[in-house]
């Protein structure tokens, strides 16, 4: 049995975090530029069954799969592929994972680990899984890290299109009609989406109204981005990202880090600017002039800024 290997790509969400797992759309795109990747290699040396699993990331090195625990990430990955391809007894077989994605920043590095997982070790076992059933996995592995996962990140990361996403509806791609760039800029500081999604439930719990109008008025902004991205005008991006962060701010989801930032790439020319995904922390995403890109990453660094992605965001190649 030959070596197998899959990737996946990051992922950004562009409108609509945090009300999408209330129902109302989002907008997400794959982010090519990091990646996970999982190699599966025959362990000859090992007993019939055993998996070894390496992954720098959680400091795992050659550890037994049956040290984690079922709940662990990776070992329930590992269990639902086996499920899903019908194979209780795999030959003996080392996983080796890792990832330019960063950790816990909302770049969709949980769900990326997941597919590539799967596709791999599904390859390796001569049973490749197709999108959907990778798709599935990746939503069963997004739930051990917040309980009410919308299903966003596992999608845009197994499909590697962009997304308008509505919970519990089919698949639903979009077409960038002219391109656009964003730069994508790190706070440093941990992204705990699970505590950030678990805290909008309870303040929604408590304020009913305000929320949901909160939530709708998210809607309307990924409603209004969404005719902007796919009828060519992506420049009315900018203001939109404004509005979608002051709805953010108001669930009480950002920080002031993430609001210095979003003001420090503003003054440097972005067009507009708003925290992506959980929030409290991870990364922001900036509508920049492509010319200026450069220029605003950097000035997003000497702010404080610990990382840089410059993304374009471009229709597929014909
Ligand atoms: C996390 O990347 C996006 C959230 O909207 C949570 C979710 O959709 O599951 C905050």
């Amino acid at each position: 049995m030959p070596a197998t290997t899959a990737t996946a790509p990051g992922k950004i969400i562009l409108f609509g975090e945090h009300a999408v797992v209330y129902g109302q759309p989002a907008l997400a795109v794959p982010v090519p530029a990091v990646r996970a990747r999982t190699v599966v290699s025959p362990a000859p040396d090992l007993p019939a069954g055993e998996i070894r699993i390496t992954a720098p990331a959680v400091a795992l090195e050659n550890a037994p799969l049956e040290s984690l625990p079922p709940e662990h990430p990776l070992a329930k990955a590992v269990a639902l592929t086996l499920e899903a391809v019908g194979v209780s007894r795999p030959p003996a077989l080392r996983l080796r994972l890792s990832s330019t994605i960063p950790v816990a920043a909302g770049l969709g590095s949980g769900a990326a680990v997941t597919v590539a997982l799967a596709r791999a070790l599904s390859a390796f076992l001569g049973h490749p899984l197709g999108n959907d059933a990778v798709n599935a996995i990746a939503y069963e592995v997004e739930k051990i890290h917040h309980g009410t996962p919308s299903g966003i990140d596992n999608t845009v990361v197994t499909y590697n299109l962009p997304v308008y996403f509505v919970r519990g509806r089919p698949l639903r791609a979009f077409r960038v009609r002219r391109p656009f760039t964003v730069v994508i800029a790190d706070s440093g500081i941990p992204a705990p989406t699970a505590q950030a999604v678990g805290d909008v439930r309870r303040a929604a719990q408590a304020e009913p109204e305000r929320f949901q109008a909160l939530f709708a008025a998210v809607g309307r902004v990924v409603e209004a981005a969404y005719r902007a991205i796919t009828t060519g005008t992506p420049e009315a991006l900018g203001p939109l990202m404004d509005e979608n962060h002051a709805l953010l701010q108001q669930m009480g989801v950002s920080c002031p880090t993430l609001d210095r930032l979003v003001t420090a790439a503003r003054q440097a020319g972005a067009l507009g600017a708003k925290l992506s995904g959980g929030g409290r922390g991870g990364n922001l995403i900036a509508l920049v002039p492509p010319e200026a890109a450069e220029a605003i990453a950097r000035a997003l660094e000497a702010a404080g800024a610990v990382r840089t992605i410059v993304a374009p965001i471009a229709p597929p190649a014909p």
